[in-house]
């Protein structure tokens, strides 16, 4: 009797894993139609601006200020986004020569010329956690001294072009108000649930959902091992471009990382410092950009889709070198911390383009100059002896 009905349950068991199974596929093979559907045919070369962009910036920038408080450290307020770093190294960013006459704009426009760059890594969280935690990781690369003007005014960043990666290829949201919506429900604490806002099934963000999940990546082995993408879309002179630095272990001498303690909780700084500082080997990668080709579904204004690499593959562009050195110091480090990267850091001919790159401009200024004023104000403030 007892036999008869294991076997029975057995076989239930078995009838429905089947049947899961079966919608499991036809649901994913209805989800890969219709995106092959929906994500065809030609796109605007041209930045389609929404009228109620500038009202939803506003409110963002509200919400950006309340996560930096909520996330102080003890006395310094952090960066909103990517708040912990792994080091900021000296680089050297070359041109490469034969370069497509329509690639040689702005900082690529000279042949071999080199310029020089302080890159941060960072994880992308905005509370310093373990580095063993699933997460984006952020590189960040400002070249110095680059003459022209750029597209924020003011003396304090005059001579700097800056290009702000992490990690994975697409971003958790189209748009600005989907941004909005997004981020204003995780400032409530809320995580999935912000991509499903009502119970209607057509307002569920699935696709946008699995690309959160695959962003918070278990760490690389190391922050010069992984590829950073620009993510969202550029001017490139009169292109529309998007960019990514990949690791160029060929253009640096042979180098073996020594297994990691991941335990550690900052383990993506010492495998860093082990490289740079104590084997005094460089590391190396190499700019490269892939060109918008508008007959194709690759749009401007939508940051979660990745433009195919089949119809335009990246090209190497220039080579970036991180000579050995000593990085590790209080004053580099604090240093680092208050340096301000910002995509719209540059030149006219490398404009940030498409919402979410328009939404930055507002928000990285803001929070930049909130945290420096926070910052300065606690500096004046801290009582003697306390190492501030
Ligand atoms: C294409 C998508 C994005 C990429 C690739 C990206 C990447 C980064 C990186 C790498 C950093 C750290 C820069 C550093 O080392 O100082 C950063 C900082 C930051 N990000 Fe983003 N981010 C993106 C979108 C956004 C969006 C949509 C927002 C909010 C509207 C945002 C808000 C911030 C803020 C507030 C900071 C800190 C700025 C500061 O205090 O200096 N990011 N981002």
């Amino acid at each position: 009797m007892l036999k008869r009905l294991w076997l029975w349950l057995g076989r239930l068991l078995g009838k429905l894993v089947l049947v899961l199974a079966v919608v499991g596929l036809v649901g994913w093979g209805a989800g890969e139609a219709y995106y092959a559907w929906k994500f065809s045919g030609p796109v605007s070369s041209e930045e389609q601006i929404p009228s109620a962009e500038a009202a939803l910036t506003r409110a963002i920038i509200e919400d950006a200020v309340r996560v930096v408080e909520q996330h102080r450290d003890n006395t310094r307020v952090l960066r909103d986004a990517h708040a912990k770093a792994h080091g900021c190294v000296k680089g050297d960013v070359q041109v490469l020569d034969g370069l497509d006459s329509d690639l040689r704009q702005g900082v690529l426009a000279e042949p071999g010329k080199t310029w020089q760059a302080w890159i941060r890594f960072s994880n992308g969280n905005a509370y310093p956690q373990f580095d063993s935690a699933r997460d984006a990781r952020g590189m960040a690369v400002k070249l110095l001294d680059v003459p022209g003007e750029k597209l924020m005014p003011g003396a304090a960043h005059a001579g700097e072009q800056d290009f702000v990666m992490f990690n994975h290829p697409t971003f958790f949201v189209s748009d600005v108000a989907e941004y909005r919506n997004n981020f204003a429900a995780q400032a409530d604490g809320k995580k999935v649930l912000a991509f499903f806002p009502s119970w209607d099934p057509r307002t569920w963000e699935i696709r946008h959902l699995i690309i959160a999940l695959k962003t918070l990546a278990p760490a690389p082995e190391s922050p010069v091992s992984t590829t950073y993408n620009s993510i969202a879309p550029y001017k490139l002179g009169p292109l529309n471009i998007k960019y990514r630095v990949v690791p160029a272990p060929q253009n640096c001498p042979t180098y073996a990382l020594p297994q990691a303690n991941t335990d550690l909780p900052n383990f993506l700084r010492s495998a860093l410092y082990q490289q740079l500082s104590l084997d005094r080997i460089p590391a190396c990668f190499e700019l490269q950009v892939q060109k918008q080709n508008a007959q194709h579904y690759m749009p401007i204004e939508d940051t979660s889709v990745q433009w195919s690499e089949t119809i335009s593959p990246f090209q190497s562009v220039a080579r970036i070198t991180i000579a050995a050195q000593d990085f590790d110091s209080r004053e580099q480090n604090q240093f680092c911390d208050n340096l301000s990267f910002n995509p719209w850091h540059a030149l006219e001919a490398h404009r940030p383009i498409g919402g979410i790159n328009r939404l930055r401009k507002a928000v990285y200024e803001a929070v930049s100059a909130y945290r420096h004023e926070r910052n300065a104000s606690a500096q004046a403030q801290a009582p003697e002896g306390s190492g501030l």
